[in-house]
């Protein structure tokens, strides 16, 4: 069972029962997204043209506000988005990230929601969508990217999904200079991406989250 919740900044998150996790702050969800996977990774690369790789497309957040991001900057991006539990159409109508962010591209967002999985899907010029029903855990990626916002529920939840293996298995999908992104600086996580070989980098979280990770793939 998934539920529709408000957080702090007026935009609202789910709740999943299955998991017994919200997905995101409820201290604000566009808040935290902004923070974090645009502000933090996608503007901090510079790049004009990028490949990115979400693990977990959920409510599509991050796609919607990187696709807003391609307009105002002039970005080429194929996102490419792994779910293995999506969301229905009757709740993704209920996420009000157009309403409050850009309502004249509520269309862009629901065609996002409503596109068929394992096929490329135009969102406009400067996006494609890719969304790809899988499990992470035994997913193989087939392309390089230059971008991964690691956003799966927390270490304690699903500690499966941020295992050394499946770094290791991010770090040789990355380009030089590719960045992975995620909201949790817990040690295993850290220790985890640092054995695979990204150098990482804690940084100042959102509101209500002290610290979120940048890790790194340099061509040393
Ligand atoms: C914290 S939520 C964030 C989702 C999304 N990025 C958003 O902003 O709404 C975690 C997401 O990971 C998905 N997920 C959980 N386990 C997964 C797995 N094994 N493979 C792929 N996705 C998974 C969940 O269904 C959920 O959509």
């Amino acid at each position: 069972m998934i539920k529709v919740i408000p957080t702090s900044d007026k935009s609202n998150t789910l709740y999943s029962e299955q998991f017994d996790e919200h997905y995101h702050s409820t201290h604000g969800a566009i808040n935290e997204s902004m923070h974090i996977f645009i502000k933090e990774a996608l503007l901090y690369s510079s790049l004009k043209k990028a490949t990115i790789f979400e693990v977990g497309f959920g409510t599509g957040l991050n796609a919607f506000l990187t696709f807003i991001e391609s307009l105002k900057n002039d970005l080429s991006i194929t996102y490419i988005s792994l779910e293995k539990y999506p969301v229905d159409i009757d709740t993704s109508k209920q996420l009000n990230y157009a309403d409050i962010i850009a309502p004249e591209y509520l269309s862009e967002f629901m065609k996002m929601h409503s596109s068929a999985w394992n096929e490329q899907v135009i969102i406009n010029n400067g996006f494609k969508l890719i969304k790809i029903l899988d499990d992470f855990n035994q997913y193989e990626l087939k392309e390089k990217v230059d971008i991964i916002f690691f956003d799966a529920f927390s270490p304690d939840t699903q500690p499966e999904l941020w295992s050394f293996p499946n770094f290791k298995k991010l770090y040789n999908a990355l380009n030089d200079n590719g960045i992975l992104i995620t909201y949790s600086s817990k040690g295993i996580v850290k220790d985890n991406l640092r054995k695979a070989g990204f150098v990482v980098k804690r940084l100042k979280g959102p509101v209500g989250k002290r610290h979120i990770i940048r890790a790194e793939k340099k061509n040393i």
